[in-house]
């Protein structure tokens, strides 16, 4: 069968790259997916247990940075549209080994980059519809600083859930046109690529894309991040490690909105633009933690409170960015996109899924992860 459109996803077997997968394969059975990942500790098959016999989705496992691998794949799939989600993602992880991350996040988007230029040259004149489209992180953008509105004394976000609502944590917001100023190995990659993917297009003039977006939450996130690494614990009555005294603000935006989000630009969005994704929705680490712990004790049916002794402050992580805050008017304006969710109901939905999928949990938490956990948490 012949579809009109033929997209490269990379990244599809982790988190936020399934959601998309799914998203798509669902709702373009014209189009064909191909997800590429090499299937790291972070990609897992059984997050797309449920689309992997439909006809317009193939898996293929491979490495981002096996360039020869790359432009077999293009030619032969006839690709016509990248989405690269493919990275090491977990910013601990690149404190302890930023090799790594300079090897996938730059050298494998390089690699991305130069086969998809090279087949895309060979195409006729006119070849309309190409696109890269390069998923990026707030975290390029660097720190912002903590200064509470006046006159407001925290906690006061638990309320916050909608930009109308919101309340942030400082005057200052990333924009599309904040300078780069990452501080962490992952985000120093992360910001690496995207100027080698925006110098594809100002050299070439490839059809590139990036969008830069804050902290994601929902189902299929990899236990070593805050959200489900705090769930697993709750339930498993293991010490909640709080880096620092917790005051750290990040911005949740729900994995589900941000899939959506890809969709929108991938189809609508300017070519060789950038658009910031984000919910106006920041907490602080210590309120996100405790709604985690209440939402966590009433599933399981624990009283109000019985899980809050598993708080234990530990030592913080080095250069820990103290707030990320997304303002993302420029998407909503010119493409109409919002998040869907109220973080309330985000984060019910979230808590839940983990719940209901303890095999998922039981099955990625075994062998590598417990060294994994000993060895980070050791320490602090
Ligand atoms: P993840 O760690 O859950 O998944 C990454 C996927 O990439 C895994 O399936 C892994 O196997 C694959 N991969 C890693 N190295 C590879 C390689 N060399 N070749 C092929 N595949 C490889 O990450 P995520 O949280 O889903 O993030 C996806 C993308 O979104 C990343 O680029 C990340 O920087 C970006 N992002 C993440 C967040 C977030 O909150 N998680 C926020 C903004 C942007
Ligand atoms: P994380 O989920 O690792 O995402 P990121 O570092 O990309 O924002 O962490 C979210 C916040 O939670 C961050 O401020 C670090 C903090 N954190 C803890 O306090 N304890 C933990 O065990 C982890 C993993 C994170």
């Amino acid at each position: 069968m012949g579809f009109k459109r033929n997209i490269l996803i990379t990244g599809g077997a982790g988190f936020i790259g399934s959601h998309v997968v799914r998203l798509f394969v669902n709702k373009y059975a014209d189009y064909h997916i191909v997800n590429l990942d090499k299937l790291t500790y972070a990609g897992n098959l059984a997050n797309l247990k449920d689309i992997e016999d439909k006809p317009n989705y193939l898996f293929v496992k491979a490495d981002i940075c096996d360039f020869a691998k790359l432009q077999e794949l293009m030619n032969g799939y006839h690709v016509d549209g990248i989405i690269h989600l493919a990275a090491e993602s977990h910013v601990d992880r690149s404190i302890k080994d930023p090799f790594t991350f300079a090897q996938t996040n730059v050298m494998g988007t390089l690699a991305l980059l130069q086969a998809a230029k090279l087949y895309w040259e060979s195409l006729p004149e006119g070849y309309e519809g190409k696109r890269f489209y390069h998923i990026s992180t707030d975290e390029v953008y660097g720190a912002l600083e903590l200064t509470h509105p006046e006159g407001v004394e925290p906690p006061f976000t638990t309320t916050a859930s909608s930009a109308e609502h919101h309340l942030a944590y400082g005057k200052d917001f990333f924009y599309e046109d904040t300078k780069y100023n990452p501080h962490s190995p992952y985000s120093a990659s992360k910001a690496s690529s995207d100027h080698f993917v925006r110098a594809f297009h100002d050299t070439y003039g490839m059809p590139t894309i990036v969008t830069n977006c804050s902290n994601n939450y929902g189902p299929y996130q990899f236990p070593e991040k805050l959200i489900p690494l705090f769930i697993n614990n709750i339930r498993h009555r293991k010490p909640l490690p709080v880096y620092g005294k917790g005051e750290n603000v990040r911005d949740w935006l729900y994995v589900e909105d941000h899939a959506r989000a890809i969709d929108v630009i991938f189809h609508n969005g300017r070519v060789a633009d950038t658009y910031n994704i984000g919910g106006f929705n920041e907490w602080k680490n210590i309120d996100i933690i405790k709604v985690i712990i209440k939402t966590v004790d009433r599933l399981l049916g624990n009283p109000e409170g019985a899980s809050l002794d598993l708080i234990t402050y530990v030592t913080d992580r080095k250069g820990h960015d103290m707030r990320y805050a997304i303002d993302s008017t420029k998407l909503q304006k010119e493409l109409g996109w919002e998040p869907s969710l109220q973080f309330e109901e985000g984060i019910e939905k979230t808590v839940r899924w983990y719940l209901d999928h303890q095999e998922w949990m039981d099955h990625i938490t075994s062998g590598e992860y417990e060294k994994y956990y000993e060895e980070m948490y050791k320490n602090r």
